[in-house]
Order: C-alpha cells, then sequence, then structure tokens
C-alpha cells in the first residue's frame, strides 16, 4: 500500500482527497498547521473512511519540522501539496503573508522531497492563472495571462518553481493540476467547506438561504455575457478529487508523456453566476434574496475549461452534474445549521 503525504489535508479539496485516495487503496498521512483547516475535517473524514488519519500539526513554513516528518514516514512514495492560503480577495491585501506562506511552504515540501527521494509530486494551481483567457474554452497551452491577484501570482510562481526543479532533479515528476471552482461535498454531508465567512459563491448561497446572511450581492450583471453576470466552470470537488488519485497513480506508473504535465480540471461548461443562483433554488427549493451590485475587482469576465487533455491522459470523467453540486451544497450547509444547533444547546 503505497503511502501519499497529503499538505493542508484538513482543507476543503485536501481532506476529499484523503477520501478518494483512502477508497483507492493508498495509505495515507496529513500535513496541516490548521492555520485555514479544521482537525473537524479530519474527523469528518476518519469517519468516512472507517479509521482515523494522522495530520502533524506543523507549518510548512518550518524547514526542520517538516523533515521530522519525512523522517518519520521513510516510506512516503509520493506527496499531493494542497497547502496554501487561497482567498483571492485578502491576498490583494496581504501580498507579503501571500508570498511568504504560499512560496516557502512550497520550497520545503520540494527540499524534503528531494532529501528524502520522493519522486511523485501533485502540485494544487489554480486557473486563475490564465487571467483574462483570450480563447475559451481554456486548454492548457494557453498562455498564462498577467495575474489578477497576489493569490494568483503565487500559484504562476508555484509552477515556474515546480518546473524549474524538475529541471534541476532528472527523475523527479510533478504534475501540476489547474482547478477551476470546485463546489459542493461529500455526499455524507460529513466533510465540506468549513469558513464562517467566505467569499466564494456556492457557499454564500448556501449561507444566505439558510438565513445565515440577510441577503448576498451579484457582483455585475453588466458583463459581456449572456445574461451579464460573470461565467466560471464550476466542478464538484469529488471530480476535483479523484483526479488527484488518477494524478498520482499515472505518476506511478510513469504513464504521462513528460515528468512536468498540466492538467485542466473543470467539467467544460460555463456557468454564470445567475444560471447558478438559479439552479440552486431548483434544487433546494428556496427563493434567495440577492441584490445586483458593483463589478468585484480583480474577477475576470468568463473562463471555463476544455478537460479533453485530463480526459484523455488520466482517464478522468465528471460524475457528478450541477444538481448534485447544488444539492451537496446545500445539504452541508444544513449539516452545519444543526452541528451548531447541537453545539449551542447542549
Ligand atoms: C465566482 C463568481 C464573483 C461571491 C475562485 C476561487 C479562488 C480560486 C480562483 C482556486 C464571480 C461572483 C461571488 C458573491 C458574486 N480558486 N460572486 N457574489 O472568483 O472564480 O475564484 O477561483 O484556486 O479560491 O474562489 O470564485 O466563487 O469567488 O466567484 O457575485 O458574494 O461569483 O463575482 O463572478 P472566483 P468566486
Amino acid at each position: 500500500m503505497k503511502k501519499i503525504l497529503v499538505t493542508g489535508g484538513c482543507g476543503y479539496i485536501g481532506s476529499h482527497t484523503i477520501v478518494d485516495l483512502i477508497a483507492n487503496g493508498y495509505e495515507v498521512i496529513s500535513i496541516d498547521n490548521l492555520s485555514r483547516g479544521f482537525q473537524q475535517t479530519m474527523n469528518g473524514v476518519g469517519e468516512i473512511v472507517g479509521k482515523p488519519v494522522k495530520n502533524y500539526m506543523v507549518d510548512l513554513c518550518h524547514l526542520e519540522d517538516v523533515r521530522a516528518v519525512f523522517e518519520e514516514n521513510q516510506d512516503i512514495a509520493g506527496i499531493i501539496h494542497f497547502a496554501a492560503y487561497k482567498s483571492v480577495g485578502e491576498s490583494v491585501n496581504k501580498p507579503l503573508e501571500y508570498f511568504r506562506n504560499n512560496l516557502t511552504s512550497l520550497l520545503n515540501i520540494l527540499q524534503c522531497a528531494r532529501e528524502f527521494d520522493v519522486d511523485n509530486f501533485v502540485f494544487s494551481s489554480s486557473c486563475s492563472v490564465y487571467g483574462n483567457a483570450e480563447t475559451l474554452p481554456v486548454t492548457e497551452l494557453e498562455p498564462m495571462k498577467e495575474a489578477q491577484s497576489p493569490y494568483a501570482r503565487t500559484k504562476q510562481m508555484g509552477e515556474e518553481i515546480c518546473a524549474d526543479f524538475v529541471k534541476a532533479n532528472p527523475g523527479f515528476k510533478v504534475i501540476l493540476l489547474r482547478y477551476f471552482n470546485p463546489v459542493g461535498a461529500h455526499p455524507t454531508s460529513l466533510i465540506g467547506e468549513l469558513n464562517e465567512t467566505p467569499e466564494n459563491l456556492v457557499p454564500v448561497i448556501t449561507q444566505t438561504a439558510i438565513g445565515k446572511r440577510n441577503s448576498m450581492t451579484v457582483f455585475g450583471n453588466n458583463y459581456d455575457t449572456r445574461d451579464g453576470s460573470c461565467i466560471r466552470d464550476y466542478i464538484h470537488v469529488m471530480d476535483v478529487a479523484h483526479a488527484h488519485t488518477l494524478a498520482m497513480s499515472a505518476s506511478f506508473a510513469d504513464i504521462l508523456a513528460s515528468d512536468c504535465e498540466i492538467f485542466n480540471l473543470g467539467t467544460g461548461a460555463g456557468v454564470s453566476v445567475l444560471e447558478l443562483i438559479a439552479a440552486f433554488e431548483r434544487v433546494s427549493g428556496c427563493k434567495l434574496s440577492y441584490k445586483i451590485g458593483a463589478r468585484r475587482e480583480g474577477d475576470v469576465v468568463a473562463v471555463y475549461a476544455d478537460n479533453a487533455k485530463a480526459r484523455a491522459a488520466l482517464g478522468w470523467d465528471i460524475t457528478y452534474d450541477m444538481d448534485a453540486m447544488m444539492d451537496t451544497a446545500w445539504k452541508w450547509e444544513q449539516q452545519l445549521a444543526r452541528t451548531a444547533q447541537k453545539i449551542m444547546f447542549n
């Protein structure tokens, strides 16, 4: 049973990926300092997979502490590196924190990969590296555009650091996975996106629907799109998770075209903000209260994926549709409300 180190395993995509890795026969350990993740999430993972998953509460910016994890786990066969700050808005206000955290943690984990001969590496990247892409749907050949935020720039720089590291270390393989917009939650509602004050659309919708927020704002309906609101490629987090398992397996099987491969993880369908709200209302039966407001700084007008390369090279497919995305997101929000009530009244 190969052992995979997942950094950021107590976070949203990391936790769902751990569930998928274990379901596919891998052993997993996590490094997460809980600055953005939650031990509660890892407890949920344990409930789903039927056994506890070990998380090392270590700051990846402290090289000695990261080394100690590798010393204790000399059988790590692969690494999936999720751990990073990821709020577009926050990164605009705190660029140094974003560069320090996201880049130092990457440098340290790569350093340990080399020192401990771990040659299979998956890097969590983002469609935000494309900026305002010229052509849609966007393929992996689309050149990176000017980053719209320090967050996006840390992803662009992270990809280039990985590519240079591969060139300097023959035999080391890296796979760059560019996520579009992961949404939804595990069907058991035992894990999902945990964020009291989210900025991204789907948790804002579900918090508004459940009454945690009085209303929400659609940031602009005067864009040059079919209904004036921005278009994105929303993809179920479980489909994103499974792509990581397939990428790790492909790396071990050494079947990819090069030692540094890039894959888009999107459904290929562009959906507008207003269309997503309508889909949520249809699936949940809730009428959402929202107002139309000003555009949000840094938003790209439209971006959605050409995912043919990941389908062909990884044997990856989309298994959750928009209804499932909305349904699992809504069920997760309702579960959170029940848990909060229990805590409040116990
Ligand atoms: C989507 C659309 C908003 C909130 C994502 C992730 C980010 C990174 C990059 C992975 C936009 C609109 C939102 C609201 C709104 N992902 N919106 N009202 O900006 O595509 O960023 O991709 O690395 O972590 O969040 O996603 O969900 O913030 O916005 O109208 O209250 O919804 O303007 O058009 P975005 P988002």
